[in-house]
C-alpha cells in the first residue's frame, strides 16, 4: 500500500465541520429564511442564462466558510490545475483525465499535452471527421450500398457509450435533423429486436459505441445486428457503408470487419461517463447536427472556464460539490434526488447515476487505502411532476435527509396550453414545501371547521417537517448550450467531491468482477457440468437450467 499524502479525515477543519453540524442541526431554514430576506440573493448564482439558487439548504455562511477551507486543504485547485494540464491524474489506468479539452474552440490558443504532444489538433481532427460524417448522412450525401438515403442511426453501446449519448438526443428532440437515433444498450434480446423492428437494413447505419470494443454486451448486439443487415441480403462488402465504429481500439474493431476509415478515434484520456463529448457524441451529431453539437460543445467549454477561474465562494460546481458533501459526509445521507422538470431531462437522472456512483462510489483513495468515511451518494430521480405522484410522498414526510435538485426551463419548446406553467409552478411549489413544511399549528388551524376528535387525528398525519435541502437550477431553455453547460456542470461537481474524499474519480474497477463471474456462469447455464458455487448461485444455475430446458423441450 502507499502512503496518502493527506488524510482529509484527520484534518481540523473536517473536526470542525462535524462540530459545526452538531451545533446547527436544529437550525430550521424557514428560520433562517426569516432571519436574513438577502438570503436569496446571497445564496444564488447566475450563469449564462442559468440561475443556481442554493438558498434552500441547511447551511449558513459559516457553513460554506468551513466547507471551502476543507476544499483548500484537499488542495483541491491543484487537482483542477493537474486535470485541466494533462497531468496523469488517474493514477490507476496511468491516464490523463481531459474531457475539458474536448470542449476547447477550434481557434483555442490553449495547448495541452500529453507525453509531450499538445492534443488539441487530434481533438479537432476527429470531432471534425465525426461532424462531417454525421452532416453527410443527414445531407443524404453517404448513401446505403443500394443507393439509399440514411434514415435511421442505431447507436449500439452500454454505459458512458450509451447513456450520455441517449439523453443528450432525447433531451435535444426540437433540434433534430433529418435521421432518426435509436439505442441498443442492454443484452436482453428485447432491445435490439424492437429497434430492428423499426428500421430497414438498406437505410440504417449502425454506430458501434465502445472505448475498449472489448465490452460482450456491445460486441455481442453488434455481431447480431450485423447477422441481421446480412441475412436482408446484402454482402460482407456492404457492410462499409452500414457500419462505423467509435473507439479507442482501431485494431479490435477492424478484426470486427470495421474498416479503420469507418472508425472514429477516442482518446484512452476521455473516461466512459465523460465522453458524450467525444466522437462517442457521434449518435448525438447526427441526431442534432454540426452547428448544434458545437453549441453543446461550447456551453460545455463556458462552463469549465467558470469552473476553472472562478473563486470558489462564487464557483457553481464547486458551491454544488461542497453542498453535496456537506450532506453525505457531515449529515450521513446516502442519497441525493435528481429531479428535472422536463421531459426530454428524463434519462438526465439514469445518466447522473453513471457519472456520479461509477464515479465516487468507491471505498478506497486514490493510493490504494482504504477510506474510514462513507463516500459517494447514491443518485436517483424522475422527471417531475410524474415523481410528484410516486416518491414524494417519502421526501416530504418521510423520516430521510434526502437532498434534491431541481432542474427547471423557463421556457419550453412546446408551445402547448397551460402546460409549461403549471410544470414550473409545481416544481417551485415543492422546493417550497420541503424547505417551510408545515407545523402542528398550522395543521390545526387548516382544519378548523372539523369536529375535535377527528381533527385530533387528522392534524399529526398533516404535519411536514420541512427542512427538506434542496437546489433549484432555472435555465433558460434546453437548448444545446445550456445543456452543454449542465453537464459539464455536474461532471465537475463530482470530482469536486472526489477530490476532497481523495478518490481517483476516473477508473471503474468495481464494475470488472461481475463481468468476469458472468463469463463464467453464462456457459454453465446451458450445461449440466457439476457445480462449484455457493448453494445460492448453485441453486439459482439449477433451477434455471431445469426451467430453461422445460421450455426448450
Ligand atoms: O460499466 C463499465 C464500463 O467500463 C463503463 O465505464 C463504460 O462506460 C462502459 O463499461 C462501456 O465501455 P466501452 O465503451 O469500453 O464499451
Amino acid at each position: 500500500m502507499n502512503t496518502a499524502d493527506y488524510a482529509i479525515n484527520h484534518t481540523a477543519v473536517w473536526a470542525q465541520l462535524h462540530q459545526h453540524q452538531r451545533s446547527t442541526r436544529f437550525l430550521h431554514m424557514r428560520d433562517l429564511f426569516a432571519q436574513d430576506p438577502q438570503r436569496f440573493e446571497k445564496m444564488s448564482i447566475s450563469f449564462n442564462g442559468l440561475l443556481l439558487d442554493y438558498s434552500k439548504n441547511r447551511i449558513t455562511e459559516d457553513t460554506l466558510r468551513l466547507l471551502i477551507e476543507l476544499a483548500c486543504s484537499a488542495d483541491l485547485s491543484g487537482w483542477m490545475h493537474k486535470m485541466r494540464s494533462g497531468e496523469k491524474i488517474n493514477i490507476s489506468e496511468n491516464r490523463a483525465v481531459l474531457h475539458t479539452a474536448l470542449r476547447l474552440p477550434e481557434n483555442t490558443a490553449a495547448k495541452v499535452y500529453v507525453d509531450g504532444r499538445n492534443v488539441v489538433p487530434e481533438i479537432h481532427r476527429e470531432l471534425n471527421r465525426a461532424l462531417a460524417f454525421a452532416q453527410s448522412l443527414n445531407e443524404g450525401k453517404h448513401l446505403g450500398a443500394r443507393g439509399d438515403c440514411i434514415r435511421d442511426v442505431v447507436n449500439i453501446g452500454i454505459g458512458g457509450s450509451d447513456l450520455g449519448p441517449q439523453m443528450v438526443t432525447l433531451a435535444l428532440k426540437p433540434y433534430q435533423q433529418k435521421v432518426n437515433v435509436h439505442f441498443v444498450a442492454n443484452i436482453d434480446g428485447a432491445n435490439l429486436a424492437q429497434v430492428l423492428e423499426k428500421v430497414f437494413a438498406e437505410s440504417t447505419v449502425f454506430i458501434v459505441a465502445s472505448k475498449s470494443f472489448t465490452t460482450p454486451e456491445t460486441l455481442l448486439n453488434a455481431k447480431t445486428a450485423r447477422a441481421w443487415f446480412l441475412q436482408q441480403g446484402f454482402q460482407a462488402a456492404d457492410i462499409a457503408r452500414h457500419f462505423v465504429a467509435v473507439s479507442s481500439a482501431v485494431d479490435k474493431a477492424a478484426d470486427f470487419g470495421i474498416a479503420p476509415d469507418n472508425v472514429f478515434a477516442l482518446f484512452d484520456w476521455v473516461g466512459g461517463r465523460y465522453s458524450v463529448w467525444s466522437s462517442i457524441g457521434l449518435a448525438v451529431m447526427c441526431a442534432i447536427g454540426a452547428a448544434n453539437f458545437r453549441d453543446f460543445l461550447a456551453g460545455g467549454h463556458a462552463i469549465d472556464e467558470h469552473f476553472f477561474n472562478t473563486p470558489f465562494r462564487r464557483n457553481i460546481p464547486v458551491l454544488l460539490g461542497l453542498i453535496g458533501l456537506w450532506y453525505n459526509t457531515f449529515y450521513a445521507s446516502a442519497s441525493h434526488a435528481v429531479i428535472p422538470y422536463d421531459h426530454g431531462l428524463r434519462r438526465l437522472p439514469a445518466h447522473l447515476q453513471q457519472l456520479d456512483m461509477e464515479s465516487n462510489g468507491k471505498q478506497t483513495d486514490r493510493y490504494g487505502n482504504r477510506l474510514d468515511f462513507d463516500t459517494g451518494a447514491v443518485i436517483w430521480g424522475e422527471e417531475g411532476v410524474n415523481s410528484q405522484h410516486a416518491f414524494f410522498q417519502l421526501l416530504h414526510q418521510g423520516s430521510r435527509l434526502i437532498p434534491c435538485d431541481f432542474i427547471v426551463p423557463i421556457n419550453s419548446h412546446y408551445d402547448v396550453g397551460e402546460q409549461h406553467r403549471v410544470l414550473a409552478a409545481n416544481a417551485l411549489a415543492q422546493t417550497e414545501a420541503l424547505m417551510r413544511g408545515k407545523t402542528l399549528a398550522e395543521a390545526y388551524a387548516e382544519l378548523a371547521d372539523m369536529n375535535p376528535r377527528r381533527r385530533d387525528l387528522l392534524a399529526p398525519q398533516k404535519v411536514f417537517p420541512g427542512n427538506q435541502p434542496s437546489n433549484t437550477l432555472l435555465l433558460d431553455k434546453v437548448t444545446p448550450f445550456h445543456l452543454g453547460i449542465l453537464l459539464a456542470m455536474y461532471e465537475h461537481k463530482v470530482f469536486v467531491q472526489g477530490v476532497i474524499w481523495g478518490i481517483n474519480s476516473f477508473d471503474q474497477w468495481g464494475v470488472e468482477y461481475g463481468k468476469v463471474l458472468a463469463k463464467r456462469i453464462e456457459p454453465q447455464l446451458s450445461d449440466t457440468a457439476a457445480l462449484a458455487h455457493d448453494s445460492s448461485t448453485n441453486g439459482l444455475i439449477a433451477y434455471f437450467r431445469e426451467h430453461q430446458r422445460e421450455r426448450n423441450t
